[in-house]
Order: structure tokens, then C-alpha cells, then sequence
């Protein structure tokens, strides 16, 4: 019924018409010994998150919602970050295939024009010193009018159908999403990451540009690239360079 032409991506598919979160869904599947490869989709989220605990508005029709549950061989829980901007570069690639401008805001906001289209927040399992099981959750707004977007982010967010100019079919955005983060995820792991930093790095959202940098403070830095583990390489203003494992950046 989902038409979907990967060759193992969502070959293990569960749809749900209403969840918490396909986090939650996904992390009890990975638990349960779904796959690598499985995927869960959702109609709509009650309690869809985003990064930092925040809020992530799923309602019916309005959008895609789904995680994807990868289990990679002996990958350090440090690199987990990898998994992220592969998914944002593979989620990038498709969106300019629709003719869209596409910029990442480092580690996981795809942005159009300086809106925020979509969001992934990836969640992982370790034991030792090795991933058991990442979870990668995709969120992408595709028929909110600017009015149906959340009060909250309407200066901030956008969706396909504001950018394209007309409502999109929600089935054939998630196959061309599929298909696209199974060719990168397989390029990830037979070409290394060298590949997606380099890819990453050139639609970077305000690289080389002073930002205002949250870590347990705010500060300026310039945003210079990203480290082989996926981390994000900034400098201060005294030129001092720092790697960033966790930070924000504020727009
Ligand atoms: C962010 O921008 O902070 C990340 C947003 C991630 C949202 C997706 S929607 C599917 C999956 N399930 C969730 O609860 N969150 C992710």
C-alpha cells in the first residue's frame, strides 16, 4: 500500500494512526528485536519531541512523522551524531530535488529561506562502548497553511505546501525520504563519513558567520565546519577553536 522502492529501508513498516511518539514506539520495537532498517510512521503524535525536550506539533495530515531504527557494527555511542546530519544531508538532497534552497542548521534543523521545515531528533541505545541501536525520528511539516502552524514558531517554521505553493501527498514524500536516506546510509557506511561532512559542510546555515552559541552559556563563536565524529568546530573571539558535542546554536 505505501508503494515504498527501497531495497531495505521501511521494509519492516508499522503505521500508526495516532501515537505518543514514534520515538517511544521505535525504541519499544528496537527493545522488542525490530530490524535494522524498521521504520514507524505515524497519522498524527500526542506527544511528539523535538531536541532539548521541546515540543514537536504532529498533527493528522499535516505532516510526516516516522523513526527509523538502525543498528550499526561497532559504532562508538560519540559518533551517534554521524547519524544525524546523514539523515539531514539525505533529507536535504531530496528537498532540492522539489527545487527547494535547502540550508542545515547544525546538528538537525532543515531550513528553507531561514524557516525551519524539518527536524530530526536521533536517540540511541548503548552498552560498553558500542551502540546497540539508533533511532533516528523525522519530523517534516508538508500542508500547514502559515495559519495551522503553532503560534509559537509561525515567524520560524515553514512547510512544502508554503514553499511549493500547493498541498503535497504525504505518502510520496515519504517514499522519495526513504529512498534518499537509504542511498546515504549506505554511502555512510561503504564511503565513510569523509563524504557527508564534506556534503554537510556545503549546505551549512551560516557557516563562517558569527553566531550566538548556547552551551552552559551563550557566546559568540563563528562556526568553521564539522569534526570527523560529527561534532560541530567553532572559534571564539580570541581565534580559539572548540569542539562542540552539544551545543545550540540561536536564531
Ligand atoms: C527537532 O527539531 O528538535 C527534532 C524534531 C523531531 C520530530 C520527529 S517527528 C517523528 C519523531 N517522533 C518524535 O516524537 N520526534 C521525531
Amino acid at each position: 500500500q505505501w508503494g515504498l522502492n527501497t531495497e531495505w529501508l521501511g521494509h519492516q513498516l508499522v503505521y500508526e494512526p495516532t501515537v505518543t511518539s514514534t520515538q517511544i514506539v521505535g525504541h519499544d520495537m528496537a527493545r522488542d528485536g525490530a530490524p535494522h532498517g524498521s521504520v514507524v510512521v505515524a497519522g498524527e503524535q500526542t506527544a511528539g519531541r523535538g531536541r532539548m525536550k521541546r515540543y514537536w506539533d504532529s498533527k493528522e495530515g499535516y505532516g510526516l512523522w516516522f523513526s527509523s531504527i538502525f543498528r550499526p557494527k561497532n559504532l562508538a555511542p560519540k559518533k551517534a551524531t554521524q547519524f544525524t546530519l546523514v539523515a539531514a544531508v539525505a533529507i536535504a538532497e531530496y528537498l532540492e530535488g522539489l527545487g527547494l534552497d535547502v540550508k542545515i542548521k547544525w546538528p538537525n534543523d532543515i531550513f528553507i529561506k531561514g524557516l525551519k521545515l524539518s527536524g530530526i531528533l536521533t536517540e540511541m541505545q548503548a552498552e560498553h562502548d558500542s551502540v546497540e541501536y539508533i533511532i533516528v525520528g523525522i519530523g517534516l511539516n508538508v500542508n500547514h497553511d502559515i495559519r495551522d502552524l503553532h503560534e509559537s514558531v509561525q515567524h520560524k517554521a515553514t512547510s512544502l505546501r508554503i514553499e511549493l505553493g500547493e498541498e503535497q501527498n504525504i505518502n510520496d514524500v515519504f517514499q522519495g525520504l526513504l529512498l534518499h536516506l537509504e542511498r546515504k546510509y549506505d554511502t555512510f557506511i561503504s564511503e565513510g563519513f569523509k563524504h557527508i561532512k564534506s556534503e554537510w559542510e556545503s549546505k551549512a546555515y551560516r557557516m563562517n558567520e558569527w553566531l550566538d552559541v548556547r552551551t552552559n552559556t551563550t557566546w559568540k563563536a563563528k562556526l568553521i565546519g564539522i569534526h570527523e565524529d560529527g561534532a560541530m568546530v567553532v572559534k571564539d573571539k580570541d581565534d580559539k577553536q572548540h569542539v562542540l558535542y552539544s551545543a545550540e546554536i540561536l536564531w
